[in-house]
């Protein structure tokens, strides 16, 4: 795969944006949302490193119950939180925990972290062909990048490192091991998910809106440039000289890693910026209600290449606040019922790209 990026935009821009008002406020879209994209794509969970061996985590991931295991360093599994027996929750309490077994609260069924059936009380009244064999907790796809984990429910997606196209090449030397998660942050907006990750694919109104915060980081519009992938799109931002006057590069990235500001919204609801100090940062934006989502972000980096953590995280603070304001504000419109698709932006082809997988995923046709 090369480092070049492709400097022009290659999508054809339709005239105008391809969802509608009502696909930001209909309330029975969001069921359809989660079975025809949420659990047909890779999905980001977190950090591995929260996770030690003989340690459990368990969380809704999209409104699913699932469990995540560390059975040897580096060896993670994921499984339906669901006991075989008659679908009790074999864990309630959502959160990380030590355990040496899964027991499920109901009739004590036993799992071992590696998802088999190790325990069954009474088992001799169960009929002579049960076999705890065939009882193996139901595993979900999950792979990581770089230390990061992600699940998948679906068979049908590419693996994560195809999935996530040039990130990879392009930022995966940005972590190392002096690296450490900075800081997170959880802000509840009052706007449908898809408003908030067009918002973060909008290439078009950091100059405006962030003039005093992200721009400056940024930089000017002429010199941004695009590339559309599969699943994951790219702004590319050349390093400026007020920045790398105030910070430190890692200087053996490749050239394009140590030279930019990359930012990449990957389907279908998640953003990384990698920065030449070693910073990533992920956003992810969980769909809450049709009119609600939360922003959770999660910044990495070197302690000693970083700035100083309380300018880093009112910078974060400041230009997320500002989207904040803008995407409640968009929300009122969309439910206004006065507003129909309206032009679009070459800096907007990001926005495009995301509603076209949109729109694919849910084998609707733009502007029904
Ligand atoms: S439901 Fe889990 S042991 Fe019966
Ligand atoms: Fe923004």
């Amino acid at each position: 795969m090369t480092a070049e990026l492709t400097t022009d935009l290659t999508v054809e821009l339709p005239e105008r944006f391809l969802l509608t008002a009502e696909h930001y406020t209909d309330a029975a879209l969001w069921p359809v949302e989660r079975t025809h994209i949420f659990q047909r794509t890779w999905l980001y969970l977190g950090d591995s490193d929260q996770l030690t061996v003989g340690q459990v985590w368990v969380r809704q991931v999209v409104g699913k119950p699932v469990v995540i295991t560390c059975t040897a360093p580096g060896e993670f599994h994921a499984f339906h939180n669901v006991c075989l027996h008659r679908a009790s929750l074999l864990c309630n309490a959502n959160g990380i925990s030590s355990q040496k077994h899964l027991i499920c609260p109901y009739h004590a069924w036993v799992y071992d972290l590696a998802g088999n059936l190790v325990g069954v009380p009474s088992q001799q009244k169960f009929s002579e062909s049960f076999k705890a064999k065939d009882y193996t907790l139901q595993p979900i796809r999950l792979e990581t990048w770089c230390g990061f984990l992600f699940i998948c429910f679906t068979d049908d997606a590419p693996p994560l490192h195809t999935f996530l196209g040039s990130i990879p090449t392009h930022l995966g030397q940005h972590r190392r091991d002096e690296t450490r998660l900075l800081f997170t942050q959880r802000k509840t907006v009052a706007c449908n998910w898809k408003n908030f990750h067009d918002n973060t694919l909008c290439d078009y109104h950091v100059a405006i809106a962030h003039r005093h915060t992200l721009h400056k980081v940024q930089g000017p519009i002429k010199y941004y440039e695009h590339q559309l992938e599969t699943y994951t799109n790219l702004l590319r931002t050349p390093v400026l000289n007020s920045w790398q006057a105030d910070n430190s590069t890692l200087s053996d990235l490749p050239e394009l890693g140590r030279t930019s500001f990359l930012t990449y919204g990957i389907f279908p609801n998640l953003h990384l910026l990698g920065l030449p100090n070693g910073i990533l940062a992920w956003l992810y934006i969980e769909p809450l209600t049709p009119d609600t989502c939360e922003l959770r972000s999660e910044v990495y980096g070197i302690p000693q290449l970083s700035p100083p953590l309380e300018t880093l995280q009112a910078d974060f603070d400041a230009f997320t606040n500002e989207d904040i304001a803008l995407t409640e504000s968009v929300q009122k419109g969309y439910a206004s019922g006065t507003y129909r698709p309206g032009p679009v932006n070459q800096l907007e082809a990001r926005i495009i790209h995301q509603q076209q997988l949109i729109l694919k995923f849910l084998q609707l046709d733009p502007h029904p």
